[in-house]
């Protein structure tokens, strides 16, 4: 007895651990934490279905500890058998009949809610009433295009909060797949193939979207955001993405600019010019992240520029710096370019 105490004692510091690691995490990010429409009737479904496992523990745990103690082996009661009952009909219709009966309840809303989530029509009339946006995965980016906008960006995605966006996602190489946990649903994005998803957020902020399919040695790293602005703020910047940022000012940046062009335009963009294979980077210095993995920083920014394939493993971009043909000062350079692309 009294080594099991001990092991039970020595067992406390990992159960506390585990206590204080589960409040860990980036805010936004929770299925449990639903933040829109889609996500709320998700999470309540989890909830619900949760809530009939709880009920089914609870019972069957209370008949375990009921039967045990009840029909324990009595002092004096030498192989004592109770009575069988296998092949009890009323026994095995009763057991059989309930768990149909849960998964039932189970099914209804399940098979309810899929079908209207998945439900992407939009009737014509209502065109201006929802956003569409395609969805195209890359190792190891996002690419977000807004077809009827003519707009094209990456790694941020920005909404208007009220309304429905619908998207049509699709893979350039290998099988992601798109999750906004507190936006709600998780589609996979194949290669040659169309899937389809609807969300809505209810409030403003910036809600963490992550790749959930294994998809190579960067699947980890595969984060993008949702910025979700008020209806006006997203007008605007419809309009100043059409716009494009302003031309640099400072010697530095403009040099960094034309180096930008010679260098690094065959696969980037800015606005509609460049090359459509990497992340087009006409809002860059209004992005959160570098390389959807580091802090937006100018000293990250070079070090991704140098060598991406360092913060970032199996990345498509080739290393700039060291003996890449770029030296660290044109490396600067373009980096101070980079930081005045802003569309605010
Ligand atoms: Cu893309 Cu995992």
């Amino acid at each position: 007895m009294k080594r099991r105490w001990q092991l039970a004692l020595r067992l406390l510091p990992l159960a506390g651990l585990i206590a204080l690691l589960s409040g860990c995490g980036v805010k936004g990010v929770s299925t449990l934490d639903p933040m829109g429409d889609v996500a709320k009737e998700q999470a309540w479904l989890m909830i619900f279905s949760l809530l009939i496992m709880v009920v089914v523990v609870l019972v069957v745990g209370f008949i375990f500890f009921y039967v045990l103690i009840r029909y324990r082996n009595r002092k004096g009661q030498e192989d004592y058998i109770p009575k069988q009952v296998e092949g009890n009909t009323v026994l095995e219709v009763i057991w059989t009949v309930i768990p149909i009966l849960l998964l039932c309840i189970l099914a209804f809303p399940t098979v309810k809610q899929t079908f209207a989530l998945s439900d992407v029509s939009v009737p014509k009339a209502d065109k201006n009433k929802v956003v569409q946006v395609e969805v195209t995965a890359h190792q190891y980016w996002w690419q977000f295009k807004y077809p009827d906008k003519k707009v094209e960006t990456a790694q941020d995605l920005v909404v208007p909060v009220g309304k429905t966006v619908i998207f049509k996602i699709t893979s350039a190489d290998v099988t992601h797949s798109f999750w906004a946990p507190a936006l709600g649903g998780k589609v996979d994005a194949n290669p040659g193939q169309t899937t389809t998803l609807k969300l809505k957020a209810d409030h403003e902020g910036v809600y963490r979207g992550r790749c959930a399919e294994l998809c190579g040695a960067s699947h980890a790293l595969m984060y993008f955001n949702v910025k979700a602005v008020s209806q006006a703020d997203f007008n605007q910047w419809i309009k100043d993405m059409k716009k494009g940022p302003a031309a640099p000012t400072t010697a530095s940046a403009k040099e960094g600019q034309e180096l930008f062009k010679q260098n690094c335009m065959t696969c980037h963009a800015v606005g509609k010019d460049g090359g459509p294979v990497a992340p087009n980077l006409t809002d860059f210095a209004d992005r959160k992240m570098i390389g959807g993995t580091m802090d937006h920083t100018k000293e990250n920014l070079v070090k991704w520029i140098t060598n991406p394939s360092a913060e970032k493993p199996g990345v498509t971009m080739p290393a700039r710096g060291q003996s890449g043909k770029l030296t660290d000062d044109q490396i600067q350079k373009i980096a101070d370019y980079l930081f005045t692309l802003t569309v605010k």
